[in-house]
Order: structure tokens, then C-alpha cells, then sequence
């Protein structure tokens, strides 16, 4: 498949036209920002770990009944995947109070949930993401009823996979953001990434942050962090 055009740039990605028009090419850069692009960096080898650990994930997780963007790894930072539009809407599953759920609830980060959780933003940078529920996401033509329910029943099985498989490499899965999109033939398929970029994982023994938080809060050596998880995956050994 030859890469063609760059047709869109977002804050962590390239993406590339191909010959096909069902596929594109996604490039993963080391480029880190956070707070709405307000605070920018570097995480050095971040792109290449990103692109391995969703590639990684995201196989997993077709196994589970999930069906995925992926279609395969070109090399360590380039995936070619479906070709897909985006539904707009950033969904945020939550297994303990962190970050800005924490903030808005005013419940301690790390209190455990009496239920797994589940919210939508609506994903638009000039606004912020803001937090909406399915009936606004159906009032504005986000989503209809029938892909909330797709996403929502994706969304809860990819956190029972993801919970298990963080458990056994001594990682808690706190919370972790999802997209989804729609194949030329109108499928759902997850897409975007599962990385230390959209999920919150703390270590299990010591409760250490292995995640973006250390660059978002200044915590030190965001580097580490991101090669921690990819070590205890079993890459890069
Ligand atoms: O900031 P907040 O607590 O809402 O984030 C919840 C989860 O979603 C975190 O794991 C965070 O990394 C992820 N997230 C994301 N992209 C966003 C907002 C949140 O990956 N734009």
C-alpha cells in the first residue's frame, strides 16, 4: 500500500491518504501536549510505544468481540488502519474517581466507584470537550440511539479486557478515553488509540502514575513511565 498525502494532523498523529480510499496510514509522533494544547513537550519514544502498545491492544480486543480500525503495523510508528469517519464524541470510562471527575464531584482521586462509570464529551477543541449526555448526543446528531448502544456495550467490554490484562502486569486501569468511528459501509469500529496517553494506570504495589499525568502534572521522567508499561508488556526486552 503506498502512503500518499498527509490529510490531517492532530496533536499525537499524522494521518496519510493511501492508494486505497478504504485505508490510511496513521504516524505516531513524540509530541505531547495536554490542558486543551495549552502545555506542549516532547515525550522521547513515545510515538513508537503508542503505536505498538494500541496495535497490541487493539488484536487483543478483536478477539473479545471488539471489531477494531486496525489492519496492520508498517513499522514502529506507522499503522495502516480502516479508513473510518469519527463519531464525535470522546467516550471516558471510569473504574476510580481521578482527574475531572474528581475535580467536578469533589471526590478524591482513587476512591473507588460503586460501579464502573461512563460519560461522553463532545469532541471539539474550541469548545473544550465538553461533557454531554446521549440525549444531547442525539439532539445534535452526534450519534443516534442505535451507535450510543454499539458504543456503550464496546465500551464496557473493552474496559473488562483491558482491566484484566493491566491486573496481570501489576497495573490498575483507573480510567481511559475511547473513540469510535464508522467504516464506508457504516460498521462501528473502535479506533484512535489505547495508550499512556488516554488511559490512567497506576502501578498496583506503590500506586506510581505509568501514564500522561507524569507530563500533565510535572511527576518527572514521563520517558520512564511510558517504557515501564511497554517493558511489562513484554516489548522491548
Ligand atoms: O481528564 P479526565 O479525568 O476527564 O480524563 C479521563 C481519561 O480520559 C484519562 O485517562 C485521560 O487520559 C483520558 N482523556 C484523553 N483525552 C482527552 C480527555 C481525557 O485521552 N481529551
Amino acid at each position: 500500500m503506498k502512503q500518499m498525502d498527509m490529510i490531517y494532523e492532530g496533536k499525537a498523529k499524522k494521518v496519510y491518504a493511501t492508494d486505497d480510499p478504504n485505508y490510511v496510514i496513521v504516524d505516531y509522533k513524540d509530541d505531547a501536549t495536554a490542558f486543551n494544547g495549552q502545555k506542549k513537550g516532547t515525550i522521547v519514544g513515545k510515538g513508537a510505544i503508542n503505536n505498538r502498545m494500541t496495535n497490541y491492544l487493539m488484536k487483543v480486543l478483536e478477539t473479545k468481540g471488539v471489531p477494531t480500525h486496525f489492519v496492520e503495523e508498517i513499522d514502529d510508528r506507522r499503522t495502516v488502519v480502516k479508513k473510518v469517519d469519527i463519531i464525535p464524541l470522546e467516550v471516558i470510562i471510569r473504574n476510580k474517581a481521578a482527574g475531572s471527575f474528581s475535580k467536578r464531584l469533589g471526590i478524591a482521586e482513587g476512591t473507588e466507584l460503586k460501579c464502573s462509570t461512563l460519560e461522553f464529551s463532545y469532541k471539539d477543541d474550541d469548545l473544550g470537550d465538553p461533557l454531554i449526555n446521549s440525549y444531547m448526543a442525539k439532539a445534535i446528531g452526534a450519534a443516534t440511539q442505535e451507535e450510543i448502544d454499539a458504543i456503550t456495550k464496546y465500551a464496557f467490554t473493552v474496559n473488562e479486557v483491558l482491566k484484566e490484562f493491566f491486573a496481570g502486569i501489576g497495573i490498575e486501569l483507573i480510567d481511559f478515553k475511547l473513540e469510535f468511528g464508522k467504516t464506508s459501509d457504516g460498521t462501528i469500529v473502535l479506533a484512535d488509540e489505547i495508550s499512556p496517553d488516554t488511559c490512567r494506570y497506576w502501578d498496583i504495589k506503590t500506586g506510581k502514575h505509568l501514564d500522561k499525568d507524569t507530563f500533565r502534572r510535572d511527576l518527572g521522567d514521563p520517558e520512564g513511565a511510558y517504557q515501564e508499561v511497554f517493558k511489562r508488556m513484554g516489548f522491548g526486552e
